[in-house]
């Protein structure tokens, strides 16, 4: 068989990144440290990108924040609902004449920005339909809008899909255009630094919890910003509601006096 564009460097491929170091090394990164820097490196092989997990985790924020989105990004939030039409575009009609508008999936294209998708998930036959041309590769990504014009991405476009659900979840042919799938289970730690030092001591002390008992970091915050105006009780059955409020409020008290005090000191 002939050697093919795809395979002439594989006489020497030692499975080793030299874009992220040895594999040692590799094994050494917590998944938000492997994540930052997948979003951060401008390939074909992470350039369409699953993450899911858990509510509140950071995947959204991540999405928006780390790696290539110095230029800015367009970000969608899909229902079953959702249509095509607002993704790709529309007519408007103005004074009489139609005039064209492109809709986020296709300013994304011809920007070459980053195209966050999230709950890709609640994504019907008609925006399914729309998603498959987009999420092929470079070379074969294209969609005809009904203006008859074709769009290809330009260089630097790249898509970070978003979802509680696992992977094995998504329609087949959705899930296989995903060259990348992160689970993110963990907080990111920027997001527990936001907390205060007794709230973040529960936080992290629970992250391990399953995901019924777990409180997200988006939950946390929210108790955070609410203690100063309720107290710390009625912040957590304001925060949790009835049931669980007050398991919250247990865990936090009870953690608090857990905690070794200082001995006063002596004259
Ligand atoms: N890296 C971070 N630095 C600071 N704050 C963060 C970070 N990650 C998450 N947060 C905080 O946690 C909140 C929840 O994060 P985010 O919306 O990204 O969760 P999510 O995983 O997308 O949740 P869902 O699955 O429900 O959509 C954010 O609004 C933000 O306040
Ligand atoms: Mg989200």
């Amino acid at each position: 068989m002939e050697t093919t564009d795809d395979t002439k460097h594989f006489d020497d491929l030692d499975f080793r990144n030299p874009a992220l170091g040895t594999p040692e090394l590799i094994a050494k990164l917590s998944t938000w440290e492997l994540l930052e820097h997948v979003l951060s490196l401008d390939v074909e092989a992470t350039r369409i990108l699953y993450l899911w997990g858990p509510p509140g985790t950071g995947k959204t924020y991540c999405a928006f924040h780390f790696g290539r989105v110095e230029n800015g990004f367009y970000a969608v939030t899909l229902t079953d609902e959702t249509s095509a039409a607002e993704l790709r575009g529309h007519f408007i009609f103005r004074g009489g004449d139609a005039v064209w508008h492109n809709g986020p999936f296709v300013r994304a294209m011809l920007e070459g920005k980053r195209l966050v998708i999230n709950e890709i998930g609640n994504a019907n036959a008609d925006v399914l339909a729309l998603l498959f041309p987009i999420l092929e590769s470079l070379e074969t990504a294209e969609i005809t809008l009904p203006t008859g014009k074709t769009i290809r991405p330009a260089p630097g476009f790249h898509v970070v899909a978003t979802d509680n659900r696992p992977p094995d979840q998504l329609p087949e042919a959705l899930d296989d255009r995903f060259g990348v799938h992160v689970r993110v289970s963990e907080p990111h730690p920027n997001a527990i630094a936001r907390l205060h030092p007794q709230l973040r001591e529960v936080a992290l002390a629970s992250a391990g919890l399953d995901d019924e008992r777990r409180v997200s970091p988006r939950g946390w915050l929210s108790l955070q910003s609410l203690i100063p105006v309720f107290g710390l009780e009625a912040g957590c059955q304001l925060a949790f509601g009835p049931d669980r409020g007050p398991l919250v409020f247990e865990a936090i008290v009870m953690a608090r006096h857990a905690k070794p005090q200082k001995k006063p000191k002596r004259r």
